[in-house]
């Protein structure tokens, strides 16, 4: 017969027992032996069989045992992506609690421990039996419950956990954490924990809309709070469509798996040299031609690639967005400060030019501010060329082994792709159209948050969907992996 070593019990199982030995006046052996006779005996019922097997298949599990018998056959833990992870999962009180029920499951097949707290509206739209039978846990409800703050305490709850997500958060649970409220279980660990929070916001697209809402979604972000959704689309509710869609379960546990940083990391060790942003090109100190690219993308793909391990420098031409986390950013104005900080930077494995680079800049840019004298009418200015950057990288003696530019074109894009392809020795270009007629968005993709791209390399052409520019910047951050992965040099 196998032995039994509760040290060897993951920290859930074993608090579980511990609860259960406790309620039972045995010793945790004692209450696993009882358990698994239990379940041997067929005595168990359907609320507790989750928590049971689980708890079996630990203690069997250790020791190599068989499955035990009452245990449903081919039915295993799985050891996923988030195996040993503890998230502790805040239901609040919309109709996309429903949707809570699927994330618990999804957590759990990817090997994570799901702790779930229910705030007193929750309990009017999905019911603690259903969470607690998904998640195979007690489900907390209440901050003055004896029992509870006895077993675990709220602070060891809020504290237990790896990450806490709020899914779907109300607009009253962002407004009571915006404003540090605790008067219930669930404010009260938001603002208790110190680990990462990640809100899923559900709500009528009014109410996400409201000036209040917004402010405190501000507050929030600027507290270190991280997001995901909401969506756009068909709401709950009937006749109602707009931004407040909780994002579906599986792009909530892409979101945990970020926070927890445990994605792939396919790019570790590989150098990449990105630009983004538009240049600058002064006529004089105070004047300056410049175009309307945002940084956007070039910024979304920067952080993507960063995600995946690169170690990623960011060449930025002037924005007003943020530089993007866990990347080193460099700032420059002008193409010619923008191709000489990309020099510096070579030695790289790869590099990828999204920056809209000015192609001329004034000859003479005045020391003194231009005055406008009537007599002498408006000045003339004498345009050169900008040095181009992505040739020169192309062909030069420090190649980095991938280089992908971008081509934005008002007109016959494909063609003017291709060519540039070849001329600038890019081993892909991806290619939008920023035309007005571009069919992304009313802002077009300049400034706008949507892309449409096509990716030309020698191989041919992809055509991607339009997608939001982060979209765009992870799917071409994983292909940049691929390609990095069977180019031998
Ligand atoms: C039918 C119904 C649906 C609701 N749906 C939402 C919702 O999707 N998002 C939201 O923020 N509030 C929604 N509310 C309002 C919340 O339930 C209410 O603000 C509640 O106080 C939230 O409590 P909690 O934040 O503690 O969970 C809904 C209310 C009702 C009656």
């Amino acid at each position: 017969m196998a032995s039994i070593t509760i040290r060897n019990l993951d920290d859930e199982v074993k608090e579980l027992l511990r609860r259960l030995a406790a309620e039972n006046d045995r010793s945790m052996e004692e209450q696993a032996r009882v358990m698994i006779r239990a379940a041997v005996d067929g005595q168990i019922g359907p609320g507790r069989i989750d928590q049971i097997e689980k708890t079996l298949r630990e203690l069997t599990s250790v020791h190599g045992a068989a499955t035990p018998a009452g245990a449903p056959a081919g039915k295993t833990f799985p050891r996923g992506a988030l195996s040993g992870r503890r998230i502790l999962l805040i239901i609040g009180g919309g109709i996309a609690a429903y949707k809570a029920l699927d994330l618990i499951r999804r957590l759990r097949e990817r090997g994570a421990a799901v702790r779930v707290v229910m705030t007193a509206a929750a309990q009017e739209f999905v019911t603690t039996l259903s969470v607690g039978a998904l998640s195979a846990d007690h489900v907390f409800t209440e901050l003055f419950d004896r029992k509870d703050e006895h077993d675990v305490g709220h602070i060891r709850l809020s504290r237990e956990a790896d990450l806490l997500v709020v899914a779907p958060a109300t607009a009253d649970l962002m407004a009571k954490l915006a404003n540090g409220h605790a008067n219930d279980l669930a404010s009260t660990l938001l603002i208790a924990t110190d680990k990462p929070v990640l809100m899923a916001p559900a709500m009528n697209p009014r109410m996400w809309a409201h000036p209040a809402t917004r402010r405190n979604r501000a507050t929030l972000q600027k507290d270190g709070i991280a997001f995901v959704g909401p969506a756009r689309g068909e709401m709950a509710e009937s006749n109602e469509a707009g931004e407040g869609r909780m994002a579906e379960p599986l792009e909530i546990v892409a979101a945990i798996e970020a926070q927890l940083d445990v994605s792939p990391k396919p790019l570790s060790g590989r150098k990449i040299i990105v630009t983004s942003g538009p240049t600058h090109e002064p006529i004089d100190p105070v004047r300056y031609i410049a175009n309307r690219s945002s940084g956007k993308q070039g910024h979304a793909i920067a952080a993507a690639l960063a995600r995946l391990g690169a170690d990623v420098r960011l060449v930025s031409g002037p924005v007003s967005i943020a530089d993007p986390t866990g990347v080193k950013t460099i700032h420059v104005e002008r193409a010619q400060e923008m191709r000489d900080a990309v020099e510096q930077l070579l030695p790289a494995d790869a590099a990828v030019f999204v920056a809209a680079v000015a192609d001329w800049r004034t000859e003479n840019s005045a020391g003194e501010k231009i005055k406008k004298v009537a007599v002498e009418g408006p000045p003339v200015l004498r345009m050169v060329e900008n040095p181009d950057i992505l040739a020169g990288v192309g062909h030069h003696r420090q190649r980095p082994t991938l280089v992908v530019g971008f081509a934005a074109e008002t007109q016959d894009l494909l063609h003017n792709a291709e060519a540039k392809l070849r001329k600038k020795g890019a081993d892909f270009i991806v290619a939008n159209d920023v035309s007005q007629g571009s069919g992304v968005g009313p802002s077009g993709v300049m400034g706008g948050d949507r892309n449409r791209v096509r990716i030309v390399s020698k191989a041919g052409v992809e055509e991607w969907p339009e997608m939001g520019k982060d979209e765009v910047a992870a799917r071409l951050a994983a292909l940049i992996a691929e390609r990095l992965k069977t180019i031998v040099v």
